[in-house]
């Protein structure tokens, strides 16, 4: 496909195809069934020169086969000589062409007149492949197939754009192909970076030639979202003023702004406050969780910028589908992904010989890649090294969004922490996930708070390991490695040490590394007799363990209720991934602090020293000292509520006044009242988590429970 929009391929056959014909007839009988609910209206006008008529279409794909294969055989007749003048589309080796924007004025041939002319080149077409052909004809009629198809989704984006003009915006038919739906919240995929194979692999059944020679790049490590931007994450763009703002764009792409008057997506139009689009299946509201279609190359580059984030390169996106085909989502079914590679042969490329040869070559300069599929693609169309292309500006297309970012991740935590901050602040209820409270600062405020007053649950639960270590002990007694999940300063570690005996490893896990570095530090100090390996990481993600952890059975140890930061179905899932971690026969002690009186709860989380809000206002210091917010912090207080009917705590941070703040490049503002939520902490009952721990495939051998005010720590067997 391309932009010139009805341009063909070059022929890299490579093996004879069994049953060619029946596949003419099925993609034949597939363009015309696509044009089956068009009116002859319909399927006559031209919305813009970019875009041609369904009867264009029609005639100009039955063209290549007569003009490319059927012409030079003696016993053809052509069904109109003209034809090979009107449905010429830039083949200069094939004579001359009606002019590409005066397609729409074609009243004559009629729709039907077209149709016998795809019926008189089916019935020699079909004739001469079911006697046979040699592999030169076979290879230009698997040309011709491809090149229909490509035909097919162009039917299908050029009736949407006509649509587009017509002010009643009618349906091209109810129930037509849609986005697949959004596949939950973007997680990035993590991509070592290397040599790679780029471009069709010898031994495909077909491949266009722009696809060949395959060939090696370099790709640096990367990451790219396993799903496509959404609508809703593209409204936050809008709303954040992305469609004024230049430092965003591409100069020429903010030309195109201006000059065109871009405020949203092509066919998107605010109504009654709310964005509706044009879809295949008439005019509807903009589904948020439905990825953006109909976006320019310079939208897709200006959004990424907003990000602070890119678009992938051609490679990458081709390297991330051959090594993790199942880790990405939306590849083939729902948007064409633009990327940052510019359309240029690939070293050693030739077109192939004859006309044919005009069919993607001549077009490589000033248009970009763009890889995967889309909702109009047909099945089984596209392939890992296919490259559509168009000009940077055009928009009429299936075109959507994936992000790419430099690194694997580890590195960029910084980076994670500014997508985590913008993206939250971005949602109605504005939130951030409470790991970001642990820095430096963070985890010394959060010792801080062990040490108030109010704050029993370290306390209750401290005493309650000492007295119940030697049991945990005994009944671990299999287990060598202790892997401790958010460890912090890893006092509470020392009790289980002390009692156990048969430990010979520690592995402390901790997002935050230098309270991890130290205290690690202070541990192989003290026990010499054990190797200490810390693990910097985030236990949601997944982890692999250091090597010393392979020795022996582990006994995991997930103290302080921090898996009160987890809504319960986020439980269960660390749970489970903890158990695939930990491996077999694995222990696992998770500390959980117990449904109480409202009043305990509240003051545990709002002491009357202030550590706990100073713990909690580190978050918006941090996101100044980091990420050069401008957080006042005095326009900001905390505040801790227990929620009963979630049984949980819930801390805020709680605008006092109407502010705006600037982060990230952002702007957000905040009501008077209005609050970040920043922090759960789920209550439980015993019973109750060791239910969750049951479903996530645990044996519960034995709870405890201290005495008031309550705290509960369960033993898991694996
Ligand atoms: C509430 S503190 C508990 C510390 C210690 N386990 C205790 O019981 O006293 C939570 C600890 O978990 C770490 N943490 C929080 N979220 C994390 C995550 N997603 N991945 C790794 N560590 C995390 C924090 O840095 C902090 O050290």
């Amino acid at each position: 496909m391309s932009a010139a929009a009805d341009e063909a391929p070059a022929a890299a056959s490579r093996v004879v195809h069994a049953g060619l014909s029946q596949r003419y007839r099925a993609v034949r009988a597939r363009t015309l069934a696509l044009a089956e609910p068009l009116s002859a209206e319909d399927q006559t006008v031209q919305s813009m020169p970019d875009a041609s008529p369904t009867k264009w279409h029609l005639g100009h794909t039955t063209w290549f086969f007569e003009t490319f294969i059927l012409a030079e055989r003696p016993s053809y007749r052509r069904f109109d000589p003209g034809f090979a003048y009107l449905f010429n589309s830039y083949y200069e080796a094939a004579g001359p062409r009606h002019a590409r924007p005066k397609r729409g004025l074609l009243t004559r041939p009629s729709a039907e007149t077209v149709r016998a002319y795809r019926r008189h080149v089916d019935a020699a077409m079909e004739a001469l492949l079911d006697g046979g052909v040699d592999t030169r004809t076979e290879a230009l009629a698997v040309l011709g197939l491809a090149h229909e198809e490509q035909h097919q989704e162009l039917i299908l984006t050029d009736i949407l754009h006509l649509f587009g003009e017509n002010p009643l915006r009618p349906a091209y038919r109810q129930g037509a192909p849609a986005p697949a739906p959004a596949p939950g919240p973007a997680e990035w995929v993590a991509f070592e970076g290397g040599l790679t194979m780029v471009g069709a692999e010898p031994g495909l059944a077909f491949a266009f030639d722009n696809e060949q020679p395959a060939g090696q790049a370099l790709v640096g490590d990367f990451r790219l979202a396993d799903r496509l931007t959404t609508n809703a994450e593209w409204i936050a763009f809008i709303e954040d003023g992305g469609y004024q703002r230049p430092e965003l764009w591409l100069s020429e792409g903010w030309d195109r702004v201006r000059a065109e008057g871009w405020t949203a997506p092509l066919y998107w139009e605010r109504r009654d406050g709310a964005w509706w689009t044009l879809t295949l299946s008439g005019f509807a509201p903009v589904d948020p969780a439905a990825p953006v279609l109909h976006v320019s190359y310079y939208e897709a580059d200006a959004y990424a910028s907003w990000r602070g984030l890119r678009l992938p390169t051609e490679a990458e996106w081709e390297h991330a589908v051959r090594t993790a085909p199942g880790r990405l989502r939306q590849l083939y079914d729902s948007a064409w992904q633009w990327t940052a590679s510019a359309y240029a042969p690939y070293p050693g490329f030739r077109p192939a010989a004859g006309a044919v040869g005009e069919y993607n070559g001549k077009f490589m300069v000033s248009q970009m890649v763009l890889r995967g599929g889309s909702l109009a693609t047909p099945p089984g169309h596209s392939r890992p090294s296919y490259r559509n292309f168009f000009h940077p500006w055009q928009r009429w297309q299936f075109s959507g969004v994936r992000l790419a970012a430099d690194g694997t991740g580890e590195e960029a935590s910084a980076e994670g922490f500014l997508e985590d901050m913008v993206d939250g602040l971005s949602l109605p209820q504005k939130k951030v996930p409470p790991k970001w409270f642990y820095d430096a600062e963070g985890s010394r405020l959060f010792e801080a708070i062990c040490e108030t007053r109010e704050y029993y649950p370290t306390r209750t639960e401290t005493a309650l390991l000492r007295e119940i270590a030697p049991e945990i002990a005994a009944r671990a007694a299999e287990a060598t490695v202790l892997v401790e999940f958010g460890s912090g300063a890893s006092v509470k570690t020392r009790l289980i040490v002390e009692a156990s005996p048969q430990l010979v490893a520690y592995v402390p896990i901790d997002i935050s590394e230098p309270a991890l570095a130290e205290a690690a530090a202070r541990i192989a100090r003290d026990y010499p007799q054990l190797k200490v390996a810390p693990v910097v990481g985030d236990f949601t993600a997944p982890l692999d363990l250091p090597p010393i952890a392979g020795r022996g059975r582990r006994l995991g140890f997930f103290p302080g209720s921090t898996i009160g930061n987890f809504r319960p179905e986020e439980a269960g899932v660390f749970l489970r991934a903890a158990r695939t971690l930990l491996g077999r026969e694995a222990k696992l002690v998770v500390g959980v602090d117990l449904v109480k009186d409202a009043q305990t709860l509240e003051a545990a989380y709002d002491d009357a020293a202030g550590a706990t809000a100073a713990f909690n206002l580190n978050l918006l210091a941090r996101a100044n000292r980091e990420l050069g917010a401008d957080f006042d912090l005095d326009a900001f207080s905390h505040r801790a509520v227990w929620n009963a009917r979630e049984s949980r705590i819930e801390m805020h941070l709680v605008s006092r006044k109407p502010q705006t703040v600037r982060l990230g490049g952002r702007t957000f503002r905040f009501a008077e009242g209005e609050t970040i939520h920043t922090e759960n902490s789920y209550k439980f009952t015993l019973e109750g988590f060791s239910a969750l721990a049951a479903e996530a495939g645990w044996r519960v051998e034995r709870g405890w429970r201290s005495s008031d005010p309550a705290f509960g720590v369960v033993l898991l067997g694996a």
